[in-house]
């Protein structure tokens, strides 16, 4: 494929301008947000330090085909056109994902086969029937439009590869991060999260003041493919970090496990000098000393921990706490629960757009500076 080409960066519905501005402050080519991701432009070498640097995508897709098919037949053309042994290793393993909505081919199986033949065929891949390890082509038929993609991720990108320990309901390094972005915080003032269970927003945190990569520990599929360039590569990798300030997080939690899997967890992304770790309960919280900043907590919500009703209790008491003790801080409280966050009394704008995490309905409540 000859760049510039299409690029596609999966985002959580609602929160792709959050995703669109941090793609165009990274330096990537006309950033357009559309339904459930960001498109830029780019080669090759865009394609690698996306993966390795934007905090907020799912994943890196590649468009290597979009054309009108009106019927299967045409589809197996148009796939076969496809440079498909210059694009992926010969003898890999393959899993092609088809959709098809508003279009006259419906049966997305029979897409998906179709591609998956003309995969097979010039590459000597063989199907898969697992996700793990194999290499994902997405076929999106809409409208009649069919568009074929390869997701150069290989595993989603919230898996940054350093948090081996996880508690019970853990928040994606990709939400932490864009609900930081959301909260307009700069990586310039300390981050407090008094639930912090594995430590995933102080550590998302401590890692975007100290400028480190995101995709640093971690490996992806495009590393396998012909147009890998290790050289180059390396170089990306061997990129200076670029720290925005010397702030410090906070993460604190009741649970005495959790505070020692956020600093395990921690000590693996390598900015355990950059977080304070406690186990404290809500009720014994205080600001640390210095300039005020931002409160970022995802409590426990009814529908997967605890019981609903005894967490109006908690969500009052944290409410209390940040009320009576944080002035001049912000408030971002992630939460399923309208219900609770109300409880907390804090003074909320209207809430974030609804984003869909481990099956239930999650939104960004924003308050602050607090008076
Ligand atoms: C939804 S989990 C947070 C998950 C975390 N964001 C992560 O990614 O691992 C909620 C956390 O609140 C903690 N928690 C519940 N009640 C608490 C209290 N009264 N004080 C402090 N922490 C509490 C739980 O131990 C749990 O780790």
């Amino acid at each position: 494929m000859e760049p510039p080409f299409e690029i596609f960066l999966t985002a959580p519905p609602g929160l792709e301008p959050l995703l669109a501005a941090e793609a165009a402050a990274a330096g990537f080519a006309a950033p357009e947000v559309v339904p459930g991701g960001v498109t830029v432009r780019g080669g090759w070498p865009d394609v690698w330090r996306a993966n390795l640097d934007l905090r907020g995508a799912g994943r890196v897709l590649v468009r290597v085909a979009a054309f009108r098919a009106l019927h299967l037949a045409q589809l197996d053309k148009r796939a076969r056109r496809v440079d498909w042994a210059a694009l992926l290793p010969r003898g890999g393993r393959v899993k092609v994902e088809a959709a098809c909505h508003a279009s006259r081919i419906y049966h997305a199986g029979a897409a998906a086969e179709r591609v998956l033949r003309a995969v097979t065929e010039a590459t000597g891949a063989s199907a898969a029937r697992l996700d793990e390890g194999a290499q994902r082509i997405l076929v999106r038929i809409e409208d009649d439009l069919c568009t074929i993609s390869l997701d150069s991720s290989g595993a989603p990108l919230h898996r940054r590869g350093f948090k081996a320990e996880v508690g019970k309901a853990p928040l994606r390094e990709t939400l932490a991060a864009l609900f930081l972005a959301a909260c307009g915080w700069d990586g310039r003032t300390p981050v407090v999260d008094p639930m912090c269970g594995a430590g995933t927003i102080p550590i998302e945190a401590a890692g975007i003041a100290a400028g480190l990569s995101p995709g640093r520990a971690r490996a992806f599929a495009f590393e396998g493919w012909p147009s890998f360039d290790p050289g180059a590569w390396a170089a990306l990798q061997a990129r200076p970090p670029a720290p925005r300030s010397d702030a410090v997080m906070w993460g604190s939690d009741r649970d005495a496990g959790a505070v020692r899997m956020a600093a395990a967890n921690a000590a693996r992304a390598g900015v355990g000098e950059r977080l304070r770790l406690a186990c404290a309960a809500v009720s014994d919280l205080a600001p640390p000393e210095g300039p005020p900043g931002l409160v970022l907590v995802n409590p426990p919500y009814g529908a997967r921990i605890g019981n609903r009703r005894l967490l109006f209790g908690l969500y009052g008491a944290l409410g209390a706490v940040l009320r009576a003790r944080f002035r001049g801080w912000r408030i971002g409280l992630i939460t399923a629960d309208e219900g609770l966050a109300r409880a907390t009394g804090l003074p909320f704008a209207p809430p974030g757009p609804p984003v869909p995490h481990g099956g239930l309905v999650i939104r960004l409540w924003q308050a602050g500076p607090l008076g």
